[in-house]
């Protein structure tokens, strides 16, 4: 049995855990991070790519933004599409400046390990049985098997950041939170193509057919989502089919299309909205898709987790420096506040793109009527640019040690 000792031991490597990691790092602050899975499937793992201004201004005040720096794509704005014309929303306009950056989360998640690696603070990957007990004291302790080796991990703190499928949520007794939950009626279709992306930016599409998105990864990567039924399979996806589907719902009447090119990666993901609150219990502190998960049309998730491990890092570094544990009091509420408000905005976008299956034709002209407004009123562009591109940040990055 091998028995170790830190601060904070984080449960999950994914954005939430190793950006957590990395701030308690820079502020002197000890952490050991098991996570259940190889490094190269955590790497590999294809997620969404859009990086809010707070986020890609948080990773560059962190020093882990030079591939970001070197390989983001900045976008000052973004298309809305419907019957068969492309709006354009000038967001940096809008906002004064500020722009989304699209960079995958598997590039953000490599640079943090990498990151990570270099700080030689341990990063079990691999990790079997996780689990852990006493997060009602101030002593909790994690388990887990490492290359057949029993270890536990003594620390002050447990951060659950791992996921919406991890262990740390549902080990909270009952009754402890509440949880609040939407599942859509529909999934997306995601494939990443070798085709060079056919325009500079992001072109949302509510088209009879039903919602499609056009996005990028790379100057010569695409990706592209179409709106599918829920439970779809991708196995009766032929990429023929996808193509024809992708097109039919994307090209407009001004000849704009996306490119067509070998498709590297294919799948179904389900869409649903959810929080679990308060993002606490005892010692435990729920980060990042362990507590939410918001439908991915806002491009919120990872930013969500960004901001979540801001507030705790701020916490803790309060914490362990001047002994408050006030903040750590208010993580949940501060958190929670913006988790809701990126909840409506993320539910508010779905609506406003998708076709529901119980939609009648009023519904359906409403919605178009909607999108009419969206386009041409500054106002109502004001209001989607400055969400999208990511409300203020929670706390400071100064109290954060930043
Ligand atoms: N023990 C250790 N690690 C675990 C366990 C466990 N029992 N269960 C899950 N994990 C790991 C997963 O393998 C994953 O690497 O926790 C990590 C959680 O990472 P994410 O799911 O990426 O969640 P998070 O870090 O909160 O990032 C939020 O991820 O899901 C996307 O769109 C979402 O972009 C958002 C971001
Ligand atoms: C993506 O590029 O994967 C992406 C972009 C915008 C979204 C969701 C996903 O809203």
């Amino acid at each position: 049995m091998g028995s170790l000792r830190t601060q904070v031991g984080i449960v999950g490597a994914g954005p939430a855990g190793l950006l957590l990691g990395h701030l308690l790092h820079l502020n002197g602050i000890d952490s050991i991070i098991v996570e259940s899975r190889s490094r190269e499937y955590v790497i590999d793992r294809v997620r969404a790519g859009v990086l809010e201004q707070g986020t890609v201004d948080l990773l560059m005040a962190m020093g882990v933004g030079a591939g970001l720096e070197r390989r983001g794509l900045r976008h000052d704005g973004l298309f809305i599409s419907f019957r068969g014309r492309r709006h354009h929303i000038d967001m940096a306009d809008l906002t004064g400046g500020k722009a989304i950056t699209v960079y995958g989360q598997n590039e953000v998640v490599k640079d943090l390990i990498e990151s990570r690696i270099a700080t030689t603070r341990p990063l079990y990957f691999d990790a079997e049985h996780v689990s852990f007990s006493a997060v009602d004291s101030s002593s909790p302790i994690i388990r887990f098997r490492h290359g057949g080796v029993d270890r536990e991990i003594h620390c002050d703190f447990v951060a659950g950041c791992d996921g919406f499928h991890g262990i740390c949520r549902p080990s909270i007794p009952n009754g402890v939170l509440a949880t609040y939950e939407r599942v859509y009626p529909f999934g997306w279709l995601g494939i990443l193509a070798e085709a060079a992306p056919s325009s500079d930016e992001l072109v949302y599409t509510c088209h009879e057919r039903g919602f499609a998105l056009f996005s990028m990864r790379s100057p010569t990567i695409t990706r592209l989502y179409c709106q599918v039924p829920p439970d779809e399979s991708i196995d009766g996806w032929s990429d023929g089919a996808i193509w024809e589907e992708m097109l039919t719902r994307m090209t407009t009447s001004d000849g704009w299309k996306p490119n067509v090119g070998r498709i590297i990666q294919k799948g179904v993901t389900p869409m649903r909205s959810f929080v679990a609150a308060p993002m606490r219990h005892g010692r435990l502190f729920l980060a990042g898709d362990a507590a939410h998960i918001v439908p991915p049309t806002g491009a919120k998730g990872l930013n969500l987790a960004a901001s979540d491990v801001l507030v705790l890092a701020r916490a803790m570094k309060a914490f362990y420096e001047r002994g408050r544990s006030d903040w750590l009091d208010e993580y949940s509420d501060v958190c929670v506040r913006r988790v809701w408000k990126a909840q409506r905005f993320s539910w508010w976008m779905t609506s406003t793109l998708h076709r529901f299956p119980d939609e009648n034709a009023f519904d359906h002209q409403r919605q178009i009527a909607d999108l009419d407004y969206l386009t041409s009123s500054r106002a109502a562009m004001t209001s989607l640019a400055e969400q999208y591109v990511g409300l203020a940040p929670e706390v400071s990055f100064e109290s954060a040690g930043l």
